[in-house]
């Protein structure tokens, strides 16, 4: 019997209304299967955290989180109560960058019956790989006044070893997947920071022949995403490039609510976090009608991670049979609940 356990942290909004449903799935799948036991730690974390301790976190929070195997995390952030510059970077953005997740893997598919705003698409089936610790996701620079006028300085800090990384990971996966990756660049506006990825780019695809490659403006590639999202296969990307491409995969599967990521911490030193893609969407908290997919996606992502590729497959093919029935969200253009789209994926494993 393996037993994986597993650091939850719901964190804010919508994040408590979609973790427990994928948690039961969770524990269904490893019942199922016999040989698998999920232990959930919880843990509170989050904005209401920060109200009553000035902290999103513990100061020994990492220390515990980091006992578990994985974190399975929901959203963070709510502007009512913290600014998300302090909520992120004192949660999120901290977990990924303490525990090394430097890479995070975030696919886009089509779904039978979903509304998409593409009406019928080709059969597209993309995963953006981004550069998860650094970038333009930095902390360096500061906000001073130059003569009468305020300025803002923000540098993005780009090493060799963490892209070169992100590019490997992308080309060792599309060996095993159609063998193609794209790289989103900027080095027509961006001086120094992507011309810099553009070489390294280069530099990696001479150790992988075998996988053809394009390299396209994070502009036109953002447009071709809409229009073409069948060209593309694996694409790798910075920080913030891939933050945006990764929400516009999702926008053309029909809606930010179904998308899965993975952060993954890939020199086994530290566990790697599992969370859905979309936030905590305080617009629609409470009403039960957060779209449970991505949150549950997002199990199925840490099944594989483990090697139950089998359960993953499963889960896979109870969301797609839900998502065919009609059984869904009214993002995607249903009239069912979060409670209800949970059920019957349930009953369908
Ligand atoms: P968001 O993803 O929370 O919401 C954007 C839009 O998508 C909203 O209209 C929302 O209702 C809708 N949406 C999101 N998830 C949905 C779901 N599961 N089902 C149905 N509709 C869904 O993005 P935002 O509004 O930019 O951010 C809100 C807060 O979440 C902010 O504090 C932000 O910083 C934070 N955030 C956190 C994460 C994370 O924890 N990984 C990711 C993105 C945003
Ligand atoms: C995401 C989110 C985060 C990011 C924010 C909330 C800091 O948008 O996970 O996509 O930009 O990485
Ligand atoms: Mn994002």
């Amino acid at each position: 019997m393996e037993t994986i356990r597993l650091a939850v942290i719901p964190g804010d909004g919508i994040g408590h209304e979609v973790v427990p449903g994928a948690l039961k799935i969770l524990e269904r799948l490893a019942e199922l299967h016999g040989g698998l036991k999920f232990e959930f730690e919880h843990y509170d974390y989050g904005c209401d955290y920060y109200l009553e301790h000035g902290e999103m976190m513990p100061e020994d929070g990492l220390e515990k989180l980091k006992e578990s195997d994985a974190v399975f995390l929901g959203a963070v952030g709510d502007v009512n109560k913290v600014p998300d510059h302090i909520s992120l970077w004192g949660l999120l953005i901290k977990i990924r960058r303490e525990f090394q997740q430097e890479i995070n893997v975030r696919p886009a598919k089509v779904f039978d019956g979903v509304r998409s705003p593409l009406g019928s698409p080709k059969d597209f089936d993309l995963v953006v790989v981004r550069e998860n610790s650094e970038g333009e996701y930095s902390s360096v620079g500061g906000r001073m006044f130059h003569e009468e006028h305020e300025i803002a300085i923000q540098s993005s800090v780009f090493s060799k070893r963490a892209t070169s990384q992100a590019m490997e990971y992308a080309f060792n996966l599309a060996g095993s997947r159609s063998g193609m990756v794209t790289s989103a660049t900027k080095s027509n506006g961006i001086y120094h920071a992507m011309p810099f990825w553009d070489d390294v780019f280069k530099e990696v695809s001479m150790e992988y022949p075998e996988v053809s490659t394009t390299s396209e403006h994070i502009d036109a590639l953002s447009a071709s995403f809409v229009t073409r999202p069948e060209r593309y296969d694996v694409v790798v990307a910075s920080n913030l490039f891939g933050d945006i491409l990764s929400d516009i995969g999702a926008g053309i599967m029909g809606s930010i609510g179904i998308a899965p990521s993975a952060n993954l911490n890939i020199n086994g030193k530290y566990p790697s976090m599992f969370e859905p893609v979309h936030g905590s969407a305080p617009d629609i908290v409470g009403r039960g009608l957060a779209n449970p997919v991505g949150q549950i996606w997002t199990a199925k992502m840490l099944l594989d991670h483990f090697g139950y590729e089998d359960l993953g497959g499963r889960l896979l093919k109870a969301i797609e049979d839900t998502l065919r029935e009609g059984i869904m969200t009214p993002d995607i253009g249903g009239n069912s609940s979060t409670e209800e789209v949970t059920a019957s994926i349930l009953e369908r494993l």
